[in-house]
């Protein structure tokens, strides 16, 4: 009996080896807050394996889909209205929650936009879209695998989601010094300007620090991806002014 136990036990072990070696993906992420139990999104590795949805790569899951199972969006992506603005490509799906939640007919409105050639995306998600941004989140959310920073500076033409409603893309460059370790911008929108002044950690390749938008004070987060930091993506957040907090991401001049 206790032998039987130990070689299931050491079959589930090698499983979960095989496992480790085949998920190669090193997704990171960061959403903004929820502003309900009820509807709300998180990010990060996709876990659902069915229909067009793929495990172990950038996801998103819906508080109201399977108890918010992430799935990837280079599966979604396959359904999604395409709108090209300015050399970028919004990713808009329209399934307002109306009604009873708890199923593929009520999942929100997300925008998202894919970064580079890699598995990085950063979006918004509502509960109703543009009538009027419910629960609105932002969120970031990409593959890190293979990630390096170069030295010295680097500018990165961004684009921003805020409250996008079909049209309102913000847009600016970021400028990265990795050898002073600094990150600052500013995006431009319609009647928005957000901006940042954060600090990059190299051993992550990440950054975080100061945002500010329209004279408010907020915080940034965010992740550089590829082979010489060839994109970044990450949030700006603004704590009692949530209708400033926007998603951003851009690739390397
Ligand atoms: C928009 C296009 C989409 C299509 C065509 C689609 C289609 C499917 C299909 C065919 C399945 C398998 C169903 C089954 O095994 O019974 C599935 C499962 C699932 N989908 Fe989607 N889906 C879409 C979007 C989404 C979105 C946006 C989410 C959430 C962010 C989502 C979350 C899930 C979850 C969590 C499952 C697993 C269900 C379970 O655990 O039982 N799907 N989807």
């Amino acid at each position: 009996m206790n032998i039987r136990i130990s070689l299931s036990l050491l079959a589930v072990a090698s499983l979960t080896v095989l496992a480790g070696n085949a998920q190669a993906a090193d997704i990171v992420g960061a959403n903004s807050p929820s502003t309900s139990a009820e509807f709300n999104i998180s990010v990060g590795a996709s876990q659902v394996q069915a229909g067009p949805h793929s495990r172990d790569k950038a996801g998103i899951g819906v508080s109201t889909v399977s108890g918010g199972l992430k799935v990837d969006f280079a599966g979604l992506s396959a359904y999604s209205g395409k709108t090209p603005i300015n050399g970028v490509t919004v990713q808009t799906l329209n399934v307002p929650i109306t009604g009873t939640p708890g199923s593929h007919s009520g999942m929100g409105y997300f925008s998202f936009v894919k970064v580079g050639s890699g598995d990085v995306w950063f979006g918004e998600w509502s509960r109703d879209g543009a009538s009027s941004f419910s629960n609105r989140q932002v969120y970031y959310v990409g593959d890190r695998t293979g990630t390096t920073l170069p030295a010295g500076t680097a500018s990165y033409a961004v684009a921003g989601l805020n409250q996008f409603s079909g049209s309102n893309l913000l847009q600016g460059t970021f400028n990265a010094d990795f050898g002073a370790g600094t990150l600052t911008g500013v995006l431009n929108g319609t009647g928005l300007v957000v901006g940042v002044n954060a600090s990059i950690n190299a051993g992550s390749a990440s950054f975080a620090g100061a945002a500010f938008a329209n004279g408010a004070a907020g915080t940034t987060q965010g992740q550089f991806f590829g082979a010489n930091a060839a994109s970044l993506a990450g949030i700006a957040t603004f704590a009692g002014n949530s209708q400033y907090d926007t998603a951003f991401g851009g690739t390397k001049n």
